[in-house]
């Protein structure tokens, strides 16, 4: 039977294995796994029963598709034979920063490659992925991206040259929300709430007001204007977001973030 092989065994390998296993578009016998030195693929393969590769011959001698999934700095460690190995085969790479075009050279020999961008909502089977391949990638190959990837939430391929922007919007996008709650959170809890209240009264009206986004289909905007009386108390507050300069730490921060990308992307 032939496999799809997990090189590399973390949170991400780990997301995508389970997504792939709930939605029912592989069973475990159908996948392989390999870590490093540590203990995340043994744990992999007792959690869902996927084989458990001795090593990297052994865990592409029946794949067909390879997710890579290390860290970026772990992929210098990696068995040096990878290129020979992947002949023929379809290379998923999660690895951020890997362009199609650094892994067209990496894995020369393979039949495609795609540089795949999941977010960390992938653990819940949320989020959105985004990913690019060469135009040459087969149609088959496209759509088993695809259908991999929607087991774990939205997915879109993009063009290559916008991939820094989506990781800015929805790779690091990410931390700025865990970021903004934490900061409402300490604002509440030092204006009078308990932390435990804090927690509860920020989380779940931030999880609520998504879910309206989601469920009503109105734009941010339309939401926000109807919480908002005239010179009522989110005036107050949306003013001083206003005076602030909101809009523009925003564009700050994703013009940051992509640089950051782009820089990463040369090392
Ligand atoms: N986490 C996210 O939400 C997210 C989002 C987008 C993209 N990504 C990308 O996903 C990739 C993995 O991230 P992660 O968060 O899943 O990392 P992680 O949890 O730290 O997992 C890294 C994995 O790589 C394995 N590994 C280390 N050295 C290895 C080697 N020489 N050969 C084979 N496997 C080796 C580790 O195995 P041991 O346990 O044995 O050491 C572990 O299974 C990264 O490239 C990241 O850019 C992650």
């Amino acid at each position: 039977m032939v496999e799809t092989a997990f090189l590399g065994t973390g949170k991400m390998a780990s997301a995508i294995a389970h997504g792939l296993i709930a939605a029912r578009i592989l069973s475990p016998d159908e996948m392989a796994c390999l870590g490093g030195n540590g203990t995340s693929a043994r744990r992999l393969a007792a959690d869902t029963g996927i084989r458990l590769a001795k090593n990297v011959d052994d865990l592409l001698a029946r794949a067909d598709v390879l997710v890579l999934a290390c860290k970026p700095q772990q992929f210098a460690l990696l068995d040096p034979r990878l290129c020979e190995l992947t002949a023929g085969r379809l290379v998923l790479s999660v690895l951020a920063g890997f362009t199609t075009e650094r892994l067209s050279t990496l894995f020369g020999k393979a039949r495609g490659i795609a540089a795949i961008m999941p977010n960390t909502p992938a653990q819940v089977r949320a989020g959105i992925t985004a990913w690019t391949a060469p135009e040459s990638l087969a149609n088959d190959d496209a759509r088993t991206v695809e259908k991999y990837f929607g087991a774990l939430g939205k997915v879109r391929r993009m063009d290559a040259a916008l991939m820094n922007t989506v990781s800015a919007a929805s790779g690091s996008g990410p931390g700025f929300f865990f970021e903004i709650v934490h900061a409402f959170e300490r604002s509440v809890e030092k204006t009078g709430l308990s932390p435990d209240d804090a927690h509860l009264f920020v989380r779940e009206t931030f999880i609520g007001a998504a879910k309206l986004l989601e469920q009503t289909g109105l734009s941010p905007e339309a939401l926000r204007n109807a919480v908002t009386s005239p010179n009522g108390s989110t005036f107050a507050g949306l003013r001083v977001l206003e005076h602030h300069g909101l809009h523009n730490i925003f564009e700050e921060v994703v013009r940051a973030a992509i640089a950051r990308s782009v820089e990463l992307g040369k090392m």
